[in-house]
């Protein structure tokens, strides 16, 4: 299978450039399945459902939240009813949705989508992403129902990210860390098979310090004192992630390439 998967869509830099390409690199690149990281699509915090659905119609398969789920209130009630969003396994016990779910791919294989959250340096103290995502691996073996298993990890850390694709290594197709907004450049296969990747990097302006308007981030740092809200960068947006080919038959990964297409950083496409 074909996989794409897509870093955190930064505001409306970030949805302009995945409404308006999303189907061009669907067709170009033969995908099976999109998974989009969609949890600062709006306005840099969180998911509205208005613009859940433009991302969904402009063509993403699933769209995957983070430590900023629920900060789009209406989503708290959209999550129950577009069973195509998924949200970290461990964000709650309280959280509305899932963190974890099977789809059917276009070409009506399954691919089973799951997401964690890290627990260093976040701002929350989450329950243990390892512990969350063990019976969520352990129910869907590589070689049975799923043809390709998918895991988002959202975190900051990058031991703890690595240390979560070894923990999954022979056991997921893909594990791809989010959060961060900067993309690695260790896209990998691991020993069992495994697709890796660190951090699949924004889709947003890079412009910017994370995505956000230089200005106020450059104010903080400079004199510690906050004077206004941060708004997300407005300029051209690159779209950033990983590409994997998966062996139906296996699960694993046979191919891995870092993505970049627009904007700003370096273009690079399988
Ligand atoms: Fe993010
Ligand atoms: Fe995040």
């Amino acid at each position: 299978m074909k996989i794409l998967f897509l870093g955190d869509v930064m505001g409306r830099a970030g949805r302009r450039a995945v409404c308006e390409n999303l189907a061009r690199l669907r067709d170009a690149w033969k995908l099976d399945f999109i998974v989009v990281n969609a949890e600062n699509a709006t306005s840099g915090m969180g998911l509205s459902a208005a613009h859940a659905q433009a991302l969904l119609e402009a063509g993403a398969d699933c769209l995957t939240l983070g430590d900023h789920a629920f900060d789009q209130k209406d989503m708290l009630r959209f999550i129950e009813q577009e069973p195509r969003i998924i949200r970290p396994l461990n964000f709650s016990r309280a959280a509305p949705g899932k963190g974890a779910r099977l789809f059917s791919a276009r070409n009506g294989r399954k691919v089973l989508v799951a997401q964690a959250l890290g627990q260093v340096f976040m701002k929350r103290p989450f329950d243990d992403p390892f512990s969350a995502l063990e019976p969520v691996l352990k129910s869907h073996p590589p070689g049975g129902l799923a043809h390709a298993i998918l895991v988002d990890f959202h975190c900051e850390a990058t031991s703890e990210k690595m240390a979560m694709g070894h923990f999954c290594d022979g056991r997921a197709s893909l594990v791809v860390g989010t959060h961060t907004h900067v993309p690695t450049a260790d896209a990998m296969i691991l020993a069992r098979g495994t697709g890796y990747l660190t951090d699949a990097g924004m889709c947003g302006d890079y412009n910017s310090v994370i995505g956000m308007e230089k200005q106020e981030p450059l104010r903080r740092f400079l004199t510690g004192m906050p004077k206004e809200r941060f708004t997300p960068a407005t300029g051209d947006a690159t779209l950033s992630g990983v590409y994997v080919e998966t062996d139906d038959r296996t699960g694993m990964a046979t191919r891995i390439v870092m993505v970049r297409d627009g904007g700003l950083l370096q273009a690079a496409a399988p």
